[in-house]
């Protein structure tokens, strides 16, 4: 049997192998991960690897569309396009990290207090423990609350795992529609790792597990069907994206077992507004209060963006795909918001110089989405990027490397584009929110950005390119996660609930995609200008 040998983070592996399977199956098979934003077909470029010695075929035609001639020439390929059939020796350029919980930064959650009026009198009278969840796309977010005191004991943020079967929603839905045995399998990883995080944040608090009797939960739709074992392929069909939607956990049972909680638990998962617009955005409304005041704005970036509107009496709500553009996975040098990434360019006015922060100070491994923000703005300044995208000199025909980065990271023009379709989609969702409510800019009191994206963004920066509407910076809050803020307000107080009620009540749903002016104002938005909006 022919051998892979595997370098990968300075050690060597060998694996056995029969002619036919891919490389990625190979590594997957081995326990070895590779990094992947799709279903294997070649579409993403992420999952790298180069060839040390042996002989391959040669690249297919996706590899060849994909990769840069250069890279194809250094020996570099794609791990789901290579199969191999005699020995070969690889190294592996992207590895998947290891999932790592870590514990919520203080300011992830400004919306809510850590300590919150438990206004169920039940709980009150007896020791019971309560869990949050927000299940996003690429990470998941939970809370560990005292009940009876109202008080959060720890949270906790780490990668979904199901992130790296596709970073696109779409390919995890397409891989559980291909079989049941697929399904149970996307829904049982999230579930397995809430499982581990809550076992941790049980033992650090001295709480037996089996004292948590009840679990919220919020997330986009698509995570909700995939964890519920819903049918998820109806998502999939336009029809049904401004219909309500309902998922129950079936199964409550199957998830005590596997969290290990109290027998009788109450596990409710908040269902979303409609096929597209989730109950992350429902929690996030409930979370910044949203509307107590008209002319508030709500924008959730995400692989689906999705935003609010309060007009006073209607919440004008609608989302759009934002792709991999705000949490940086699909970017060659991209990198979820977490140690390592950068998060902050700048640099003295007039100057050519480029500075740059990195989230936990140490050294720089990729940028994250508001990097990505503050470096389009900055190459904007300096006349390296011109309004459509485009890089303005030749040196950059291979991307823009960040100096003094090392390897260098860089930013490719496909990462510029990917991030320009997200933010004329979004900018298209918010003019045509401001229509349908006859709002000017202007009219705006406040525009909440919500989600890890949002922490960090550099407000004139993201207002510059057209990412925010152009109003006094004062107006923006950065609010952090408020899915997992409003999901702790429904899991701690039934009014909480009462306001979900009537907010689902006042909500008006669009769909863009049937909104006649939205090419055109699709097509205004993807220049790299501050945000035109129309009032229609
Ligand atoms: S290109 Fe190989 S997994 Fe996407």
């Amino acid at each position: 049997m022919p051998k892979l040998t595997v370098t990968v983070s300075g050690s060597v592996q060998a694996i056995q192998f029969s002619p036919g399977s891919s490389v990625r199956e190979i590594l997957e098979g081995a326990g070895i991960g590779v990094r992947a934003g799709c279903r294997g077909n070649g579409a993403c470029g992420l999952c790298l690897v180069e060839i040390e010695t042996g002989e391959t075929p040669p690249p297919t035609k996706n590899e060849r569309f994909t990769l840069p001639p250069e890279q194809l020439a250094r020996n570099v390929r794609l791990a789901c396009q290579l199969l191999p059939a005699n020995d070969l020796h690889i190294r592996i350029i992207n590895t998947v990290s290891k999932p790592a919980w870590r514990d919520l930064a203080p300011d992830y959650l400004p919306c809510t207090p850590s300590h919150f009026v438990p206004t169920d009198g039940k709980l009150q009278a007896e020791t019971a423990y309560g869990l949050a969840i927000d299940l996003g796309t690429t990470q998941i977010s939970l809370s560990l609350w005292d009940l009876k005191r109202g008080h959060r004991l720890h949270g906790r943020v780490g990668p979904n795992p199901q992130s790296t079967y596709g970073t696109d929603i779409v390919a995890r839905l397409i891989i559980a529609g291909d079989s049941p045995e697929n399904a149970r399998w996307l829904a049982r990883l999230p579930l397995d790792a809430v499982a581990e995080a809550l076992q941790e944040m049980c033992s650090r608090s001295s709480v037996p597990p089996q004292q948590v009797v009840k679990v919220a939960l919020v997330g986009n739709t698509a995570m909700l069907a995939l964890l519920t074992g819903a049918d998820s392929r109806q998502l999939l069909q336009p029809q049904n994206w401004t219909r309500p939607v309902e998922y129950r956990v079936e199964q409550a049972q199957a998830w005590v077992s596997v969290l290990r909680i109290h027998p009788q638990a109450t596990v409710e998962v908040i269902s979303p507004l409609a096929g597209f617009v989730g109950s992350d955005l429902l929690a996030g409304v409930v979370a910044t209060r949203l509307a107590d005041q008209p002319g508030s704005l709500l924008i959730d970036f995400g692989t689906n963006s999705e935003m609010a509107l309060w007009d006073g009496r209607t919440l004008w709500v609608t989302s759009a795909a934002g792709g991999p553009a705000f949490e940086s996975c699909g970017m060659q040098c991209g990198m979820p918001a977490e140690p390592g990434a950068i998060y902050r360019f700048g640099g003295p006015p007039g100057s050519d110089e480029l500075n740059f922060q990195v989230l936990g100070g140490g050294e720089a491994k990729g940028f994250c989405g508001s990097g990505l923000v503050d470096l389009i703005a900055c190459l904007r300044d300096r006349g390296e990027l011109t309004s459509t995208g485009s890089f303005s000199s030749p040196r950059h025909k291979d991307g823009y490397a960040i100096p003094p980065t090392d390897p260098a990271i860089r930013i490719v023009k496909k990462d510029v584009d990917t991030f320009q379709r997200a933010k004329a989609a979004i900018g298209a969702g918010i003019s045509t929110l401001l229509a349908r409510a006859r709002l000017s800019t202007k009219e705006l009191s406040r525009i909440c950005v919500c989600g890890v994206f949002g922490q960090n963004l550099e407000v004139r920066n993201a207002q510059r390119i057209g990412l925010l509407p152009d109003t006094p910076p004062e107006l923006v809050e950065l609010c952090g996660n408020t899915a997992l803020a409003g999901c702790e307000r429904l899991l701690l107080s039934p009014e909480g609930t009462a306001e979900l009620v009537s907010l689902r009540e006042q909500a008006a749903i669009i769909n863009l995609s049937q909104a006649f002016e939205f090419d055109s104002l699709f097509l205004e938005n993807l220049y790299l200008q501050p945000l035109r909006v129309e009032k229609l």
